[in-house]
């Protein structure tokens, strides 16, 4: 198996779910190891998994690590909507370019791939909407980052109907758990909070967005490469759309002692989509997926379990928190 990507925060979860759920496989990362990846993500197993460093945008490279494997699931990705309004080129690249170098390689060494992308190419629902997003939703990306997947999506799309590719894509909804970058949400609230820096809460916090934890992500993936139908979309995601950003920033406080309101708003981000849903419907019935993270409390057992692996594990992101923190303190937020 080869796994692009495999150092960044669900491709490292991956790889770890991967060796100790699915010994049988043999498994290849080639990552970049951009700002994103860390290969300590993979340090208690490196001796299990052929590393790589290398781009996926390197079409010779993509071709012979193709060639040399049976199945390629395809994480690598620029993936932070603030970095992408802030310089769209790397998306632009990586998630078009890359994507597109990965099923020319696929198509010409017969090879099956997983593409994995978001629920952000559906766009965003209105608050007060009860609708989920489904496969069938038409897509209407709204940011550089989400415009580039949707773009990946496509092209893996129209590689299968004109080319025939033994190919299935999933769309999944926000992941958080262990090895995320602290420039994302939940991480970075759990990390100012351990740095006693007030958390940050764009806009009102209306916002909401369907959490998932990375190994029930993990768990469906690999459900879809076993049993899933070539040329199929999958949607994922573990019912998690009534839980609101400002909600989940109130439950991060308590659960690490800190009173609910301890914390600050800040400018919120422009585009911002206001509410994520996702129905995964397909994949629980015909595939029989059933997520473990299901306290509908609120993520509780999740976050508690993630907010111990940032307490337990301050090497891997201490030399990084003043650098995302002052990035952030330009756009006010
Ligand atoms: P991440 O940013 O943590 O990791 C991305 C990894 O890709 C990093 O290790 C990085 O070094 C590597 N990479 C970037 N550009 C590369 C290139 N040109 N060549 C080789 N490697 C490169 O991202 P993530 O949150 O783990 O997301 C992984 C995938 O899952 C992405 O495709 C993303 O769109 C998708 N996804 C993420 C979420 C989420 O909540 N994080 C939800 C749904 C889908
Ligand atoms: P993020 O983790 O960036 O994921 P995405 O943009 O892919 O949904 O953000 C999740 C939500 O949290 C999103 O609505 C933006 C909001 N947010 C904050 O309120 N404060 C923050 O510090 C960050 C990084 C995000």
């Amino acid at each position: 198996m080869l796994v692009t990507g495999g150092a960044g925060f669900i491709g490292a979860n991956f790889v770890h779910y991967t060796l100790n759920h699915k010994p049988e496989f043999e498994v290849t990362v080639i990552d970049k190891l951009t700002y994103a990846g860390n290969p300590d993500n993979l340090k208690s197993i490196l001796d299990r998994v052929n590393f790589v460093t290398g781009d996926i945008c390197d079409r010779e490279l993509m071709d012979k690590l193709v060639a040399e494997t049976d199945i390629v699931v395809h994480f690598a990705a620029e993936s932070h909507n603030d970095n992408s309004l802030r310089n769209p080129w790397p998306f632009v690249e990586t998630n078009i370019i890359g994507t597109y170098n990965i099923l020319e390689a696929v198509r010409k060494h017969d090879k099956r791939l997983h593409h994995i992308s978001t629920d952000e190419v559906f766009g965003d629902l209105e608050l007060d909407d009860p609708n989920r997003f489904t496969e069938e939703t038409p897509y209407n990306p709204s940011s550089p980052y989400s415009s580039t997947k949707a773009g990946s999506d496509h092209l893996v799309r129209a590689w299968i109907r004109s080319f025939g590719i033994k190919a299935t894509i999933s769309n999944c909804s926000n992941n958080y758990g262990p090895y995320q970058h602290i420039e994302k949400f939940i991480p970075r609230q759990i990390t100012n909070i351990l740095s006693d820096i007030k958390p940050k809460l764009y806009g009102t916090g209306e916002q909401v967005r369907d959490w998932i934890h990375v190994d029930d992500h993990n768990s469906a993936v690999h459900l879809i490469i076993e049993k899933g139908k070539l040329g199929d979309t999958y949607i994922i995601g573990a019912d998690n759309d009534h839980v609101n950003n400002k909600a989940v920033i109130e439950l991060i406080c308590e659960l690490m002692g800190k009173g609910a309101d301890w914390y600050e708003h800040v400018n919120d981000r422009p585009g911002h989509d206001m509410r994520y849903a996702m129905n995964s419907t397909k994949l629980r019935t015909e595939l029989g997926w059933q997520p473990q993270y299901t306290d509908q409390g609120g993520m509780r057992e999740g976050l508690q379990a993630t907010i111990d692996w940032y307490s337990e594990n301050d090497e891997w992101w201490q030399a990084e928190k003043a650098k995302v923190e002052a990035k952030y303190a330009e756009q006010g937020q």
